[in-house]
């Protein structure tokens, strides 16, 4: 039997796929999530996938005393997946004590019980928003991290400070940081999927809620940009591939495999594709038509950011192995799913 593993914010968009991964690799799984941006159906979408339901405790991180009460009921945890945390770039500049509070007063707590608890390892979920703007691309886990540009961003450089304080102090546990870039997709099954509240501010829900007729266009951001076709390029991911990551990560971290206390790791393809190019992607891939039209520059983006992925190819043997093509038939297969569902 493998140990059991707590995820936390497990019911949300990664937090689900890797869950539905874990327990396709035999670990018993219990979530705790506040359903802050998520809802408890996703668990019928998990146990449809891989026919075993998940421990779900609905509690919020930030709560120690019910951090303790999980740790009390569910025992023998060996390994923490932190999902749990605010993500919306543009709410944190309105709202930035709530980032700050949630984001780090949930990893603290986390800490805290590891050592408490005996727990071997924790694995946390930051972003290539740690790099900023590069000044060389791909990036790798050695480029510079730059100034944050929002309280959202400044969380996850403050987290990798706070664990690796806490690790150097003498903590008793490991950790392994994943730099996601852009996750996209969803399960092939369209059973679990991303669920954006409110107008979407990221490129590929905005995208499928355009093509189903729930939004008239697409606006891209800028075509002035230094890029071969003027708009901005990223790194997409497919949530699958980067749920299958923090398998072998907590493994890593579980059979002693990883020779130091703290790792990083960038999880992106290694390409870099422009908004236009991805559009087109998606209509070839689909057949299905994304109305749009150039705008102006979205302020605070970055111009083009990709991964240099070869440390995670070749320490934790994973490479992202989903076609672009593949990943937005799932975007849009899970979109026309929540039309059918009548949620969107
Ligand atoms: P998500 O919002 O879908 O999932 C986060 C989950 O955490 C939600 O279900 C939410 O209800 C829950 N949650 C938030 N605060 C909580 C708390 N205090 N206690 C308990 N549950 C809480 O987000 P996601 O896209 O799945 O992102 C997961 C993690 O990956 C986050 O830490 C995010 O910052 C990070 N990340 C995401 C992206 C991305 O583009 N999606 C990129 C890089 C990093
Ligand atoms: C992608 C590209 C937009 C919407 C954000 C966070 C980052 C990380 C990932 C968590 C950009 C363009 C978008 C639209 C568009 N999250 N776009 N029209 O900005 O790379 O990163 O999510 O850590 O921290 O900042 O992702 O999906 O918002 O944008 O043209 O309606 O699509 O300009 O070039 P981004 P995104």
């Amino acid at each position: 039997m493998k140990p059991r593993i707590l995820v936390t914010g497990g019911t949300g968009y990664i937090g689900s796929h890797t869950v539905v991964e874990l327990q396709k690799a035999g670990y018993p799984v219990v979530i705790i999530d506040n359903l802050s941006n998520s809802n408890a159906e996703v668990l019928d979408g998990i146990e449809r996938i891989t026919g075993i339901r998940p421990d779900f405790v609905e509690a919020d991180c930030t709560d120690m005393t019910a951090v303790r009460a999980l740790f009390d009921k569910y025992t023998g945890i060996k390994g923490i997946i932190n999902f749990a945390a605010s993500k919306a770039v543009g709410e944190s500049m309105q709202k930035p004590v709530l980032y700050y509070r949630n984001n780090l007063n949930t990893l603290m707590n986390l800490l805290d019980v590891m050592a408490e608890r005996d727990v071997k390892g924790i694995v946390f979920s930051s972003s290539c928003t740690v790099y900023g703007e590069p000044d060389v691309n791909p990036v790798t886990e050695q480029s510079p991290i730059k100034k944050a540009t929002s309280p959202y961003g400044n969380t996850k450089q403050i987290s990798e400070e706070i664990i690796t304080d806490v690790i150097n102090a003498g903590a008793p546990f490991k950790s392994v940081i994943l730099r996601y870039f852009n996750p996209v997709g969803a399960h092939p099954s369209a059973e679990i999927g991303e669920l954006p509240n409110g107008v979407p501010q990221n490129l590929i829900p905005f995208l499928t809620q355009t093509a189903i007729g729930i939004r008239k266009e697409l606006s891209v951001f800028g075509n002035d940009y230094n890029t071969p076709d003027g708009s901005c390029i990223r790194d997409y991911i497919d949530v699958v591939d980067l749920a299958k990551a923090h398998v072998i990560a907590v493994e890593r971290m579980l059979d002693d495999k990883s020779p130091e206390k703290i790792e990083i790791f960038n999880l992106g393809t290694g390409n870099g594709l422009s908004v236009l190019e991805l559009i087109n992607t998606f209509e070839t891939a689909t057949g299905v038509k994304v109305p749009h039209k150039i705008v102006g520059r979205r302020a605070g983006d970055i111009e083009k950011v990709w991964a240099n992925p070869k440390h995670a190819n070749e320490v934790l043997g994973w490479k992202a192995e989903t076609p672009i093509a593949d990943t937005m038939r799932s975007a849009w297969a899970w979109q026309c799913k929540l039309r059918e569902r009548g949620i969107m």
